[in-house]
């Protein structure tokens, strides 16, 4: 059965009238193809079990033009080619047996879209089968959430020229607009869509974690209570931290619960995942780029879920902060805002360098300006400062590092003095501040003249003749150190 048009549920021709085609009728989904109809596109809509697709089409029939399939051939039927197909199922196995079963449904040309959260590596296989078939894979990251989904989500889109000029009309016209410019850009080939969504999240998770030790750091040194921090977001949310995120924290802080208790004080302090955060740190790993703050940032997740290790220690190590006397309130607020203010900046700044070092590695020549453009709005870390990213990248496409651009070399410059107070306090009361504390190390590691890793080398070479190289002349070298301790040149 197939059903068309605003609410109406006749039986429809075969004609191919759809602009584009979404399978996988969940919230996203479902969100997904309301905003693409609301933006005057003709949208085929199909799930697994058609009470979904029955549902949208009765429930938001009349918000533009849909039309419903039960079939996946129906469904195919009713897309004008080259046939854009959106696929928006969990990633995975889901995933790859709904593209497993649109194959041999499609023709040459024709497109299909994962816009879920899949893995960067996953899509570069999609990819490659579905070439075989002459068939375009395109990996298009949509960060927003349901909300973002509805209303203009961040859309980073992988994939070939042809498939994006087909699919620009729909994407960009249901992004998020920031001054006129669609929060939607074609990223690269193949996986760099599905990549630059990942350390997206990623930064998410940093962004995320700075926010809560923040929050920490002002609930056990001023012993303020969650409504009060809330306020202190709120009011940090008028200046250079703000953000999507800071607003969403004075929202949550500022909540409490059915009984009148903070919302925070209620919840279980188990920070959960899905994976994206976890993938970022492997990847970076792999391409080996620094990521401190994303690692801190998932491993503090890992730490908090370890229940059984956390009550262990407790006993043992007691769990009383020894805060010392905090003189001057204010002046502890403003450090523990210009450190978290610094942390961003080096969190944001390791995140595009992984996007620059994951585009080399691919030959994907991924314009980290775009990504900083493209998530001014409709996404999770939607922030003020993005439009500063956007401008580093115009004024030097090959910035080293978004930390000695003037502006943020500026913001580092200025929270530095308050960073260092807040880690040191921290420290000596017993504040796990993993993310605060590993961003000033990776700020002091840069800007260090000599690293210890001259130590290292020497130790990697007396115990396994791995050699090394000296400040004084080029060449490897070699320690004979269970002899005479000669230095002998590397073969
Ligand atoms: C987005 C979000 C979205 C989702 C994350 C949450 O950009 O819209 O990042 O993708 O909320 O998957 O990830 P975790 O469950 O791993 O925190």
């Amino acid at each position: 059965m197939r059903a068309a048009g605003r609410g109406t549920f006749e039986t429809v021709s075969t004609d191919a009238t759809a602009d584009i085609g979404l399978t996988g009728l969940a919230t996203m989904g479902r969100n997904l193809a309301r905003n693409m109809a609301r933006h005057g596109h003709t949208v085929a809509v199909h799930n697994r079990s058609y009470a979904k697709t029955a549902a949208l089409l009765e429930e938001h029939g009349d918000e533009g033009d849909f039309v419903g399939s039960e079939s996946l051939e129906d469904f195919v039927a009713s897309i004008r080619r080259p046939r854009a197909v959106v696929v928006m199922v969990k990633a995975g196995e889901a995933t790859d047996a709904v593209v497993d079963a649109l194959v041999p449904l499609l023709e040459e040309g024709d497109i299909v879209v994962d816009a879920g959260n899949a893995h960067y590596e996953d899509t570069l296989r999609r990819q490659q089968a579905l070439a075989e078939h002459d068939l375009h894979f395109v990996g298009m990251g949509v960060s927003g959430g349901e909300v973002g989904a509805l209303e203009g989500p961040s859309i980073m889109v992988g994939g070939s020229e042809h498939a994006y000029e087909r699919l620009a009309p729909v994407v960009e016209a249901i992004a998020a607009q920031v001054d006129g410019t669609p929060c939607a850009a074609h990223i690269g080939p193949d996986g760099a869509g599905h990549f630059v969504k990942m350390v997206h999240n990623g930064i998410e998770y940093a962004d995320m974690q700075l926010i809560a030790e923040a929050y920490d750091l002002l609930r056990t040194l001023l012993g303020l209570s969650p409504a009060e921090i809330g306020e202190i977001f709120h009011e940090w949310n008028d200046g250079d931290l703000e953000s999507f995120l800071i607003e969403l924290t004075a929202e949550v802080l500022t909540h409490d619960d059915a009984d009148g208790r903070p919302f925070v004080d209620v919840v279980l302090d188990q920070a959960e995942q899905k994976g994206t955060g976890r993938w970022t740190v492997q990847s970076a790993l792999d391409l080996g780029v620094p990521v401190t703050g994303i690692a801190e940032a998932t491993f503090a997740r890992s730490v908090s879920g370890h229940a059984e290790q956390r009550a262990a220690a407790r006993e043992v190590f007691s769990s009383a902060a020894d805060v010392p006397t905090i003189e001057d309130r204010d002046q502890l607020v403003e450090d523990v805002r210009t450190a978290l203010y610094a942390c961003k900046v080096v969190a944001y700044a390791q995140g595009f360098d992984m996007i620059t070092e994951g585009s080399n590695t691919y030959g994907w020549d991924v314009d980290p300006g775009v990504c900083a453009t493209i998530w001014r709005g409709g996404c999770i870390i939607r922030a003020r400062f993005l439009d500063r990213i956007r401008e580093a990248y115009e004024q030097e496409p090959d910035l080293t590092t978004l930390m000695t651009q003037e502006y943020f070399a500026r913001a580092l410059k200025d929270g530095e003095a308050g960073w260092r107070r807040v880690v040191s306090l921290a420290a000596a009361a017993g504040v796990p501040v993993p993310a605060f504390g590993s961003s000033l190390s990776y700020f002091d590691a840069l800007r260090r003249e000599r690293l210890p890793a001259a130590l290292v080398q020497g130790l990697r070479d007396h115990f396994g003749a791995h050699t090394y190289q000296r400040v004084d002349r080029p060449g490897s070298f070699h320690t004979l150190w269970a002899s005479d301790r000669s230095e002998v040149d590397a073969p």
